[in-house]
């Protein structure tokens, strides 16, 4: 699951021992991504959150995130009780108790394998309403929103340098990278790349990595951005011939699991 175990945390306090950034990535200004938010896992309940995860707000009560961080090691949910959800802040050090989401319901997209990684998608009930804008989820007729050569924006606290590990910091970073195509992805892939669930953006400079996992690969949309893509693996982070791939959105199947979710 999150391989950010980066973030060490306390229950108490939700301080972190360090946060973490996108590969390649500029600090984000305050309030820039309103539905951004940190997901912390405490995987085993033992009161720690020992992971670190990102996710979007796509309703006022509902944070989507990635299956991968949201399930144990037997494949089973974790129970609503293991996640704190962080929203409206850049610098996740300590966040203010207004700014904290408990979870009432977590539900993982049971098309969900853990060995492939297909279908990395999860929801996960806000206990009480958010008061940020949302994020739109693209519809499944949207195409071109997520064509090849299309910038799109990546953000998160993941680790910073090529390989997973790296500086870390507790400032939301942000960056850019284009869309491939899935050629291209099944290139670097081979058959790991499932292009009917998975949508991969790359440059060799710019990527997620560890601890970015269901934070948001979006594009500009009118005057904000809509969500296509939700950060699910890669080999490495930036690794030159190797694409971040994000589940894909706009795909029927998970389109139709996340729609009829919030
Ligand atoms: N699986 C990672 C996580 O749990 C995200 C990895 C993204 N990797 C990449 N090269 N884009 O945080």
């Amino acid at each position: 699951m999150t391989a950010a175990a980066a973030a060490v945390l306390v229950a108490a306090g939700v301080s972190a021992a360090h946060g973490a950034d996108i590969v390649g990535g500029d600090p984000a200004g305050p309030g820039e991504y309103p539905a951004h938010g940190a997901l912390f896992i405490d995987a085993n309940g033992n009161g720690t959150y020992e992971g670190l995860c990102g996710g979007s707000l796509v309703g006022s009560r509902y944070f989507l995130t990635a299956a991968h961080c949201a399930v144990d090691n037997q494949e089973d949910t974790l129970p609503a009780s293991s996640f704190l959800v962080v929203l409206g802040v850049t610098n996740i050090a300590d966040p203010p108790a207004a700014n904290r989401f408990t979870v009432s319901a977590a539900e993982s997209n049971a098309g969900f394998d853990p060995f492939t990684f297909r279908n990395d998608s999860a929801m996960l009930r806000l206990s009480q309403a958010a008061p940020s804008t949302p994020l739109r989820v693209i519809r499944t007729d949207e195409t071109l929103k997520w064509a090849p050569g299309t910038t799109a924006r990546i953000v998160g606290w993941g680790t910073t340098s090529p390989g997973g590990g790296g500086p870390t910091s507790d400032d939301l970073l942000e960056a850019d990278v284009p869309i491939v195509s899935d050629a291209f992805c099944g290139l670097a892939y081979d058959t790991d790349f499932d292009a009917a669930t998975m949508v991969c953006a790359y440059d060799g400079e710019h990527d997620t990595c560890q601890g970015d996992s269901g934070g948001p690969l979006m594009v500009p949309d009118g005057a904000g951005f809509v969500l296509v893509g939700i950060t699910s693996w890669g080999f490495g982070c930036a690794d030159l011939g190797f694409p971040g791939v994000y589940t894909r959105l706009g795909a029927p199947g998970v389109n139709a699991w996340v729609m009829a979710r919030f």
